[in-house]
């Protein structure tokens, strides 16, 4: 059994675009549909209820484009609304907080992780959860990074300004004993190159991207909900408002290929 239906896949913004990425690559018969609400980026900062109603406007609106299954490629949509969605939404919901957490385990030697995000994701506890739910005797470093995201915006992936806040922020965490460091939130994948430069090599270093492709492939294989082997998978991108040079910088930094870019008014 296979379904050529698209898989719906949202984010706050841009950043969801290392997920599309990770997904484009290891599913190319798979058709996508993308949903970055760049009228109303950053969630970061927002309250869980606001995070929450915005997340369920971004679903039905995938769900419009008859998706056979919702990515929510958000760490920060993951954390504190991923229960209400699979509530809501009769599809299979996949978020990029079980998964990370997951492969965080098994990279982990010394049962201790670190996890940096946005302010909302930190705040959530969502990875601690997760982490603890599989492993309590596991130990959870956390910081919240809200300096990155606009670091990474603004192009400065390769840069002293950028190397300079990372290794402020991620001092604390190699002081604490961490072996692993989850990047959870998705913009963090364009700076891996960077936070692997200031970490070193003991540091296994857990990409929520390419977790969560993972998680997907499994989902879809279980629901029998995989394209035809023949189909040749589009990419579709639709924002919620004009993007910006953020778009341009993930374009070049990830090299995804997408026509037009489709822009959707909020209900
Ligand atoms: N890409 C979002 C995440 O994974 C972060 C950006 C934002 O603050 O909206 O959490």
């Amino acid at each position: 059994m296979s379904n050529p239906r698209p898989i719906g896949v949202f984010d706050s913004g841009i950043g969801g675009l290392t997920v599309v990425k990770a997904l484009r690559e290891r599913l190319p018969n798979e058709t996508i549909v993308y949903l970055g609400d760049t009228a109303r980026v950053p969630y970061g900062p927002k309250s869980p209820e606001t995070v929450q109603r915005y997340a369920l406007e971004l679903a039905h609106m995938l769900m419009q484009k008859n998706s056979k299954a919702l990515v929510v490629a958000c760490n920060t949509v993951s954390s504190v609304a991923l229960p209400l969605l699979t509530r809501k939404f009769s599809v299979p919901v996949i978020g990029v907080i079980q998964a990370g957490a997951r492969a965080a385990l098994q990279a982990t030697r010394n049962q201790h992780v670190g996890v940096i995000g946005t302010r909302a994701t930190i705040r959530s506890g969502a990875y601690e959860k997760a982490l603890r739910a599989t492993d309590n005797n596991v130990r959870v470093s956390s910081r919240a990074c809200p300096l990155l995201v606009p670091l990474i915006e603004e192009g400065l992936l390769d840069d002293d300004v950028t190397d300079r806040v990372i290794v402020r922020y991620l001092e604390p965490l190699l002081a604490d004993g961490i072996d692993t460091l989850v990047l959870g939130c998705t913009h963090y994948p364009l700076l891996s190159v960077a936070i692997a430069r200031v970490l070193g090599r003991e540091i296994t270093l857990v990409d929520s991207a390419e977790n969560c492709a993972t998680a997907v492939q499994e989902t879809l294989d279980r629901h029998s909900l995989r394209s035809p082997a023949i189909e040749r998978g589009e990419l579709h991108v639709a924002l919620t408002d004009a993007a910006d040079n953020f778009l341009n910088v993930a374009r070049d930094a990830l090299q995804l290929n997408f026509g037009e870019i489709e822009l959707r008014a909020l209900p």
